[in-house]
């Protein structure tokens, strides 16, 4: 059955385009993501009811920038569809209409304070003033004919618009970026005011859907699970058993990349929390290891470890087959952020780095399976959480797949897997010890093969440099360091360099994404 009202998110390229759906559905309301290039026809069969427009990184100058067409747009003013743009998605509605787009005198990029004119419709219940989040070159400098301001910033005169008649309305903001004060609220406005759409939309009825696809799309056959032990391969696994059951076949390929004594607790957790009945662990370590030797490109380590993940979980899966009939899928626990940051979902977003899971071998004899594609981790935790899985799992700090191959920067040692080990057990034992765990969203060491001179005892040391890695997020697209006390900091350094032969120096990275990421490479 159809959906009866579903929003139509427009891809232009931004980063934070999904993040908008996400809000969306946050709100209760299903939304779909549509390409720019979608026509009249995509939008009558989706029984869309409304439109978001993402921002991107073009300018509607540029030659070549996603823009919808004329037909479409013209197929959008006739049904009197209620249109949101954002960013990109403001100038580009403002362009159409014949207003005028100017590049900015400089980048406007962080948070800023608007003064709102009208708190009629979008901005209602809203104070005079509002916090946001701006990220943009170009702004709006003429509206066309029709459309009036409703809310300016200091450098951006129209920061927000709105006509009514058309029911179009545009943010130079984001109000899908946490940093925005009120933005769901702004959201909900829209959705539940101007466009009088139901709410319908629940983690429940995604968990349902799911169950009953995963059936549809892998048959009668047997269906191989990548396992790491983390919250999202695990969810994963168990959705797909709720679907498959016993046809489920949990993998755990040991690359020797996990943390301290992590190998035996994921084994112990599925043998004996989940009772798994077909759960298998490889030994590749040495094979991993093998297979980045020499390599320092970050993207390359990526890529090859990526690539030895399936080859392994191929060469298994034909192990399996000789015992238990037909597989021909692999399942992987690929959330979106993965898919986004490896710039799969459009061929107008910047890639930001390969995710082990996303970057795949072009020739794969499995197809992939992957029911949390759509969700970020902080939904994944609540599908988690409804199918009652315990909660020392899914609170667990997330881990990348290609684990400490991405945390030591350049070439990959087996002293320095151990050198790294230690120093990342420590920090963790140390903030679990004061109960500090659960206020970080996730945190880490990162080694720095760089060789700075300290003193021990009487003597000279000449050694590696431990990087401190702390950071809070609700969905790991936007991250801010964590404020950790200082008496904790001093704790995990003294004990970092006085039990861990080959570090040093303990350094704390202070810096957010943007405009670093979480991870080091
Ligand atoms: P970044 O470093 O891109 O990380 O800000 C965002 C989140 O994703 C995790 N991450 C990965 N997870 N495979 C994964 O399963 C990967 O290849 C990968 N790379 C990064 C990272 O730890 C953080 O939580």
């Amino acid at each position: 059955m159809l959906n009866p009202n579903v929003v139509a998110v427009i891809d232009f390229g931004g980063q934070y385009t999904h993040l908008i759906a996400r809000r969306v559905r946050e709100l209760g309301v299903h939304s779909e993501i549509f390409s720019w290039e979608s026509k009249p026809k995509d939008f009558q069969e989706h029984n869309v009811h409304a439109v978001i427009f993402s921002g991107g990184p073009n300018s509607v100058y540029d030659k070549g920038a996603p823009k919808l067409s004329k037909e479409t747009m013209e197929f959008l003013d006739k049904e009197n569809m209620p249109i949101l743009g954002l960013c990109y998605g403001h100038q580009f509605i403002s362009q159409f209409y014949g207003g005028k787009v100017v590049p900015g005198n400089q980048k406007e990029y962080g948070h800023t304070m608007i003064d709102i004119s009208n708190k009629d419709h979008l901005f209602k219940g809203f104070d005079d003033e509002n916090k946001v989040w701006m990220s943009h070159g170009d702004k709006v400098s003429q509206l066309p004919d029709g459309f009036k301001i409703t809310a300016s910033s200091e450098s951006c005169e129209i920061a927000a618009f709105e006509n009514l008649d058309k029911k179009l309305f545009g943010l130079q903001f984001h109000p899908e970026v946490v940093h925005t004060e009120n933005g769901n609220k702004l959201l909900a406005n829209f959705l539940f005011d101007i466009c009088h759409l139901e709410k319908n939309w629940s983690m429940e009825s995604y968990i349902e859907e799911q169950v009953v696809e995963m059936r549809k799309i892998v048959g009668e056959n047997n269906v191989i699970i990548g396992v790491s032990g983390g919250v999202d391969s695990t969810v994963s696994a168990i959705l797909l058993h709720k679907s498959i059951g016993d046809r489920l076949y949990c993998v755990f390929v040991d690359h020797g990349f996990m943390r301290k004594n992590e190998p035996e607790e994921v084994v112990k957790f599925f043998k004996d929390d989940l009772k798994f009945k077909n759960f298998y662990k490889i030994d590749a370590q040495k094979e991993f290891l093998d297979a980045v030797k020499g390599v320092e490109d970050p993207e390359e380590k990526r890529k090859i470890v990526g690539r030895m993940f399936i080859e392994t979980f191929e060469s298994f899966e034909k192990e399996l087959e000789k015992k238990f009939g037909k597989f021909g899928f692999l399942a992987q626990g690929t959330i979106y952020p993965d898919r986004i940051e490896s710039a799969e979902p459009s061929e107008t977003a910047a890639k930001i780095k390969s995710h082990h899971n996303v970057a795949l071998p072009e020739k794969m004899s499995m197809k992939v399976v992957e029911p949390l594609k759509e969700l970020y981790k902080d939904e994944v935790r609540d599908v988690g959480r409804l199918l009652d899985i315990p909660s020392k799992l899914i609170d667990r700090h997330p881990f990348p797949g290609p684990g400490l191959s991405v945390r030591i920067l350049g070439e990959l040692t087996q002293e320095k897997l151990d050198t790294l080990k230690e120093c990342d057990f420590i920090f963790i034992d140390e903030i679990r010890k004061r109960n500090e765990y659960k206020d970080y969203w996730q945190s880490f060491v990162v080694l720095l093969p760089v060789k700075s001179v300290g003193v021990m005892g009487d003597s000279r040391t000449y050694e590696w440099t431990a990087v401190i890695r702390s950071v809070n997020s609700v969905d790991a697209m936007t991250a801010d360091w964590s404020r950790i006390p200082y008496d904790t900091l001093a704790a995990i350094s003294n004990r970092i360099v006085n039990s861990v032969k080959r570090v040093n120096r303990v350094v704390y990275d202070i810096t957010s994404k943007p405009p670093a990421t979480i991870e080091w490479e």
